[in-house]
């Protein structure tokens, strides 16, 4: 017995001394990355936590990593004032998958090394400072689908292997020093003049400029030599674009730091109202079984009003119905506009229960939430008061066909989803108690006149729907939405609610319904296609046709965080913070101020 018991503790002591000792060793992955950063000069300190302390680099900024093995897949470091050189111990990284370190103060050569990292699919280079040539193997990255060298000082021929990269999908080699003929063969004949703009000394069939010939043949002729008397006024146009650059970033900070400040007037305002927000409890003489609750204390009308207003609420104001029941248009007498929904079932129970649990719902304030205004009870029915959003439903946008002209061009998507998700995390993270939605999906995206997101309904499925019979009550729209967990085990928590938001990306990417019979005939959902299509590398086959601006950095990073969103385990799912942190950094790093000022909202 005595020697079990000490073989045990042997065992426990040994067991715990090897996790200690590996738990303290930095992978090889991070050990490599360190070594690339001791070639960078972080002038803006953005690279402090990468520390050789640590177990993996995964939390590292700019990084990500396979869920499962933990190498690193993702290096994303653009605008970020990187100064130095790119390590050839990049060719360690052999599982990287993208490589994004553009609008950076790099110079050097790109490494021969980087061709070792056989599964890139994105690279993206742009505004740099880097010289020399293209490895002549950047051939052999098979999977490479984008590849954007511009605004460099490369120079030298065009290396004939990139007509291999049968999965390219965009090239830009644009404001470099290219010479040569353009190879004309495999994936470099797809490409048109855009991809080599301000390479004077290209020729061939893309830029429409035949070669010179000598002798009746075609000359290729990488002039070696005669580059270097191109250079200077390319580094001048770099010093001019950055001088631009530079001034209109500070433009952009001030008008920042000013709506900042508007912000807080406004935040601080809003705080003294709910300083008085008594939820002002009127009961209504002549109506004696009719019962009023205003929240925030700002439906400005006097309560007979509001009643009247509902009673006389006919076919005609009817806006739509859902899965709880019907919505209506109420307009009051100074043309002020809400939307009331007509509740048609409810969970038993006792209807102080309901209304205190109302209150919380009516106390959550946030730009991208929609406000619940008030509660009515009247004798044959339960209305919410909520605030009316012009736009309608984001389901109507993406999917009533007919109006082309409604149709959301990418960076109103990209805004809807930043929107959306900023409303979530607030539900989860920033609510006391927290809130878990359980209903995303379009149709409770609801959108104003600048088609900035509201999402609305939330905590109402609790409120309204028995914990055991949930399934049954699943309207058919919000099927493709539900995480699996939650349809198994009707528990919703803020990681199916993830889920949901991940469903509601892919939605905004491909246009199409989750439910959609392209996926229910191949027996997926659309998260088993969108992962089919991209195990394929089928990247442009997921997007919307009509949105015809997409642009490909960004539709894979919303992909990629789609793709953790909607992880089958739900442990591997970002939370809500971490999902919009992902898409802030991503999609609106670092020039939010291009990102707002597109002109126009529709294609
Ligand atoms: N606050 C609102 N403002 C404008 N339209 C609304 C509002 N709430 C709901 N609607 C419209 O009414 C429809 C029905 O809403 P709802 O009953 O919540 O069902 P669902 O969300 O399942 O579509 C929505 O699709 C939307 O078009
Ligand atoms: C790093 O960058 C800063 C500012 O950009 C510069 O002053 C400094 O000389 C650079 N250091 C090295 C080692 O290049
Ligand atoms: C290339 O990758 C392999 C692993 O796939 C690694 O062992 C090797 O050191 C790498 N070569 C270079 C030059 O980085
Ligand atoms: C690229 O592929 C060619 C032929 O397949 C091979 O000879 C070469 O060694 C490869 N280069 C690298 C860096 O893997
Ligand atoms: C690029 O090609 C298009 C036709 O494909 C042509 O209209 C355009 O003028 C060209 N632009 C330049 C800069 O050569
Ligand atoms: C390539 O980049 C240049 C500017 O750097 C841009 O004008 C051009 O439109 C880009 N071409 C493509 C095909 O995206
Ligand atoms: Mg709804």
């Amino acid at each position: 017995m005595k020697m079990v018991l000490l073989l045990w503790i042997f065992s426990v002591i040994s067991s715990v001394t090897l996790l200690s000792t590996c738990s303290l060793a930095l992978s090889e992955d991070g050990l490599t990355l360190l070594e690339i950063m001791s070639t960078w000069n972080d002038s803006r300190n953005i690279l402090t936590n990468w520390q050789a302390t640590d177990e993996s680099p995964c939390k590292w900024t700019g990084i990500s990593c396979h869920p499962q093995d933990q190498r690193v897949t993702s290096i994303n470091l653009p605008y970020m004032e990187l100064g130095g050189i790119i390590s050839p111990s990049i060719g360690k990284l052999s599982r990287l998958q993208r490589l994004a370190l553009h609008q950076n103060s790099l110079h050097g050569i790109i490494p021969y090394e980087i061709t070792n990292c056989t599964e890139l699919r994105a690279i993206y280079l742009m505004a740099n400072y880097l010289q020399g040539g293209i490895p002549a193997d950047i051939g052999n990255l098979s999977h490479l689908t984008i590849l954007d060298l511009s605004s460099n000082l490369l120079k030298g021929a065009i290396p004939s292997s990139i007509g291999r990269l049968t999965r390219l999908r965009h090239l830009n080699l644009s404001t470099n020093s290219f010479s040569g003929e353009i190879p004309d063969f495999g994936s470099l004949s797809t490409f048109g003049n855009n991809s080599f703009i301000g390479n004077s000394d290209l020729c061939g069939r893309q830029v429409h400029k035949p070669c010179r010939t000598s002798l009746g043949f075609p000359a290729v002729l990488p002039h070696a030599a005669s580059d270097e008397a191109a250079v200077p006024p390319k580094r001048s146009s770099h010093y001019i674009k950055g001088l631009l650059i530079g001034v209109m970033s500070t433009m952009a900070i001030t008008l920042l730091v000013l709506l900042i400040f508007l912000w807080i007037c406004l935040v601080s305002k809003k705080e003294r109202a709910a300083k008085k927000y008594t939820e002002v409890k009127k009961q209504v003489d002549q109506e004696a079984s009719a019962k009023l609750i205003t929240f925030h204390g700002d439906l400005p009308y006097p309560s007979c009003e509001i009643i009247e207003k509902l009673e006389s609420l006919d076919e005609e104001d009817i806006v739509g119905s859902g899965g709880f029941g019907t919505v209506y248009r109420m307009v009051m007498n100074d043309c002020g506009t809400f939307a009331v929904k007509r509740i048609d079932r409810s969970r038993e129970g006792s209807d102080q229960v309901f209304e205190r649990e109302l209150e919380i719902l009516g106390s959550i304030n946030h730009i991208n939430l929609v406000n619940l205004r008030g509660y009515c009870r009247l004798p044959m029915s339960k209305l919410l008061i909520y605030d009316y959003l012009a736009m309608g439903s984001l389901d109507d946008f993406l999917h009533e066909h007919g109006q082309e002209e409604r149709l959301l061009n990418w960076s109103a998507r990209l805004r809807i989803a930043l929107g959306s998700a900023r409303g979530l995390a607030y539900l989860h993270h920033d609510c006391c108690p927290k809130i878990v939605h359980r209903d995303i999906k379009s149709s409770n995206i609801l959108l104003d006149e600048n088609l900035e997101p509201h999402v609305s309904d939330f905590g109402l499925a609790k409120l309204l729907v028995d914990e055991d019979a949930h399934v049954t009550t699943v309207v058919a729209g919000t099927f493709g939405y539900l995480a699996p967990e939650y349809l198994q085990s009707g528990i919703a928590t803020e990681k199916s609610d993830v889920y949901s938001f991940g469903v509601l990306l892919l939605e905004l990417v491909t246009g199409k319904r989750p439910t959609d019979p392209a996926f229910v005939k191949r027996g997926l959902n659309v998260v088993g296609w969108m992962n089919t299509l991209l195990r394929e590398n089928r990247l442009e086959d997921v997007v919307d046709t009509r949105c015809k601006d997409t642009d490909m950095e960004t539709l894979e990073v919303i992909l990629e965080i789609a793709t953790r969103c909607t992880d089958a385990n739900l442990d591997d799912r970002p939370t809500m913070n971490q999902a919009l942190q992902l898409l802030e950094q991503e999609v609106m790093s670092p020039c939010p101020s291009d990102f707002y000022e597109s002109h126009s909202d529709y294609c």
